[in-house]
């Protein structure tokens, strides 16, 4: 499948920073390039070190702006933390193939681990609000929820320390056969979990995978997912695949 070729945006400038937990942050950024649900942009801050961009998903959007969601977990990220309203980064993007949203229908779940969260919120304003379920796990505080109720959707919230909702991890709080599609997105044992529950109640489950990008744009063949069909690349093929066709525990 081809897809337009992603704008490449330098200097866009910072709308907003905001720090919502000790290391989760929310940046909005002018750029009218949009994008649609799952897919990402590589976004860096900085001029040579590190040499890559990263990649991070859409997380809001409209006409003007994009939001990313991210959480700081090495060097890219938190240079990007340090970023302060009227300070410019360079994207690519939109890239990659999103949700397939025309085959989400009747009961939706979305079920998401810690920053994987960070896609639902626009793919939850594409869908019928009332038939989406987020089934949101964390470690510890949660965050990304509020603006979730405000849509009115039903969320439904597990931490690992027991600090907000049900103790435990969100596959224990998931319950497929309660639900017609799903959708899932996070670290990638919890995917498999969710793959393999779906798989066994015969409900179909997108999946958006994790994998170290290098080019993003499906040239470089770094970020590779085993898939009944064999080797795909994450960025370009991706990184929303059908969770029956990967495997899983290659
Ligand atoms: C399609 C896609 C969308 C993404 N969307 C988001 C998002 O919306 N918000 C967000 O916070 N993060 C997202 N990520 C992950 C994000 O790209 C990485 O966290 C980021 O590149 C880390 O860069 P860094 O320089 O801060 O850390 P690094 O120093 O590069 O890495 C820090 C640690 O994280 C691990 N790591 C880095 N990247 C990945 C990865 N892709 N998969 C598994 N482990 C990794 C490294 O092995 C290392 O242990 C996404 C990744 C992909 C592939
Ligand atoms: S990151 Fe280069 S092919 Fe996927």
């Amino acid at each position: 499948m081809t897809s337009p070729s992603p704008a490449c945006v330098e200097g866009a400038t910072v709308l907003a920073q905001e720090r919502l937990t000790e290391d989760v942050y929310r940046l909005t950024v002018a750029t009218t390039t949009g994008g649609t649900p799952g897919q990402f942009y590589m976004v860096r801050s900085w001029d040579r070190e590190p040499l890559l961009a990263r990649p991070i998903s859409i997380h809001k959007m409209n006409e003007d702006t994009v939001s990313f969601l991210y959480q700081v977990c090495g060097r890219g990220t938190e240079l990007l933390a340090r970023l302060e309203e009227g300070g410019e980064v360079t994207l690519t993007g939109p890239l990659g193939h999103g949700f397939r949203i025309g085959e989400l229908r009747g009961r939706i779940a979305i079920v998401t681990g810690g920053i994987g969260i960070a896609p639902t919120f626009c793919l939850a304003c594409m869908l019928p609000v009332r038939d989406v379920t987020v089934i949101a796990g964390f470690e510890s505080t949660p965050y990304a929820v509020a603006e979730l109720l405000t849509l009115g959707v039903d969320v439904r919230v597990a931490t690992e320390d027991g600090s907000d909702g049900t103790r435990g991890f969100c596959t224990e709080i998931f319950d497929p056969p309660a639900f017609d599609t799903v959708v899932t997105c996070g670290p990638m044992p919890m995917m498999a979990r969710v793959a393999q529950l779906c798989a066994g109640a015969g409900v179909p489950c997108q999946a958006s995978l994790e994998a170290r990008m290098a080019c993003g744009i499906g040239a470089c063949l770094v970020c590779p997912c085993p898939t009944v069909q064999g080797n795909q690349r994450v960025c370009a093929d991706g990184p929303v695949f059908d969770a029956a066709e990967v495997i899983w525990h290659a």
